[in-house]
């Protein structure tokens, strides 16, 4: 397994980095999940345009336009080239002595992998999922490889065989802990805003312009709890999940076998066209 590190693409065993780098430390840091599909990266210029930005709100000086080349090579040396894959990306802020400040001429840790990953065409899963408290700060715009709280919540999901868990923070829904979280309601589809209790999915982004180039009334007004047996549909948007139609939410059952809701098969449809 190859894998890109500062510079260098090594084998994954040779890939070594100082116990002091804040990313291992503090998970100072953050990642970008991209998939290629049909030999092009589904809207890589956004991701790295996210991680760019992400980069900049936290003071991590790099410029990520060098990555381009070295997305190629990687792939090359990894015979994936054209092959259906999935690139993760994580920039952590660099190796210093353990404070919580930082030095100011701090060189930041690059590393990149890619791991064959085929997309089905549609998710035809009917997820299960479990609400849980949003518990997590306050910055969750923010792509960091600190995800505990992410992790802990998903856990919780896999120990109830659930698909994810869907959050809330101050009674409405907010996100899922690896995913975007869409409802259907009324034939309007809404979701949280892009604000700081969320991650801007890519997906996400893409899902609200199809809305809009389908016609589909899309609101960007949260779905409170107290709502929740008045909706329609649900669904789940991200990288590796595309659109996930939500077949349950604990015990509160949105429909039976495969016949999800006529919005989010539009949706589906509508963005496998896309790849
Ligand atoms: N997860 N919200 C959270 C908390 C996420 O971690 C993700 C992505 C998303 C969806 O973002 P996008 O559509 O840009 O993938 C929303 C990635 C894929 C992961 O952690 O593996």
């Amino acid at each position: 397994d190859k894998v890109y590190l500062n510079g260098s693409i090594v084998n994954s065993a040779d890939a070594k980095v100082s116990v002091f780098d804040r990313g291992f430390i503090f998970g100072d840091g953050l990642y970008e999940v991209m998939v290629q599909i049909n030999g092009r990266f589904f809207y890589e210029k956004e991701h790295l345009e996210r991680l760019q930005s992400g980069l900049q709100k936290i003071n991590i000086e790099f410029d990520v336009s060098l990555l381009k080349n070295e997305i190629l090579t990687l792939l090359k040396v990894a015979s994936l080239t054209d092959k259906d894959c999935m690139l993760y990306i994580q920039i952590t802020r660099g190796v210093a002595p353990r404070q919580h400040s930082f030095p100011g001429d701090i060189k930041p840790t690059v590393m990149m992998y890619a791991v064959p990953k085929v997309l089905p065409e549609i998710n035809t899963v009917n997820a299960h999922v479990i609400t849980r408290n949003d518990f997590r700060w306050s910055r969750c715009d923010i792509k960091m490889t600190s995800l505990l709280g992410n992790v802990m919540l998903n856990e919780e999901a896999m120990q109830l065989e659930c698909y994810e868990t869907i959050l809330n923070r101050d009674g409405v829904f907010t996100e899922a802990s690896h995913s975007n979280l869409f409802f259907v309601k009324n034939g309007v589809v809404y979701t949280h805003p892009a604000n700081e209790y969320i991650l801007n999915g890519i997906t996400r982004i893409v899902v609200i312009e199809l809305c809009h180039s389908l016609g589909i009334e899309i609101k960007e007004t949260p779905i409170s709890l107290a709502e929740l047996n008045t909706i329609d549909e649900a669904f789940l948007t991200g990288t590796s999940t595309q659109i996930a139609a939500i077949q349950q939410i604990d015990d509160y059952k949105l429909y039976t076998g495969n016949e999800k809701g006529p919005v989010t098969q539009r949706l589906q449809e509508a963005f496998l066209k896309l790849r």
